[in-house]
């Protein structure tokens, strides 16, 4: 027996069809016709947290990607698929990868306890402890160190994706994407930009990660 808020979504669904269609008649044929989004948004799949709401955008201006901890990993075939269909065929103008404060996964990874399955895909952000471990041990307390792994894993994963072939080579066709690091705050709701030194970060992978020739 489906629940109260089970039927509620539903009827919130032809609600929202009816507000949407009242505004403007041709939403959904326009939507249906095809998809032009210029951002690409990776981010954590945490509630609180969703893309289109908190960058104020209706469907079809954002492509989106969510899993726990917004991990960019060369090996998860869903995340790469994602990006390499953003960027090669939807053309993204922008690659986002956005963190948030007060994120469980963070938590999770620096907690001595095994998570079973998780504990492995966290092991992504233990890494990124260890790569900044000098700079994180060496902050006050343990909030200053959750919120700058929070931010150390974003430009971590932001790496992760120029690394990819379909990025660098995209780019340097093109022009574009460029790579952006985020962190949500919940306590505020409002966006930090890390100002991730795309171009820099760019060369750097680059020399060690190129594709091309030479
Ligand atoms: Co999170």
């Amino acid at each position: 027996m489906p629940t109260d808020e089970y039927r509620q979504v539903l009827q919130n669904n032809r609600d929202w069809v009816a507000r949407t269609m009242e505004e403007d008649p041709s939403f959904f044929e326009t939507l249906a016709a095809g998809q032009s989004p210029d951002f690409l948004y990776i981010g954590c799949a945490d509630s609180r947290v969703p893309a289109n709401t908190i960058m104020g955008l209706r469907p079809g201006s954002v492509f989106v990607h969510r899993n726990v901890g917004n991990l960019v990993v060369n090996t998860d075939a869903n995340a790469q698929a994602v990006i390499q269909y953003a960027v090669e065929h939807l053309h993204v103008r922008h690659v986002i990868v956005c963190g948030h404060y007060g994120c469980g996964a963070a938590h999770a990874a620096t907690e001595h306890a095994d998570h079973g399955l998780l504990h492995g895909w966290l092991g992504e952000i233990r890494d990124v402890y260890r790569f900044h471990q000098d700079e994180l041990e060496a902050l006050p307390d343990e909030e200053a160190r959750h919120r700058r792994l929070i931010e150390l894993n974003v430009w971590e994963q932001c790496a992760n994706v120029i690394k990819t072939s379909a990025l660098q080579r995209h780019y340097e066709e093109f022009g574009f994407p460029s790579v952006h690091g985020w962190v949500y705050d919940l306590s505020d709701g409002l966006i930090k930009d890390l100002a991730i030194p795309f171009e820099a970060l760019r060369e750097e992978v680059q020399r060690l990660h190129h594709v091309g020739p030479g």
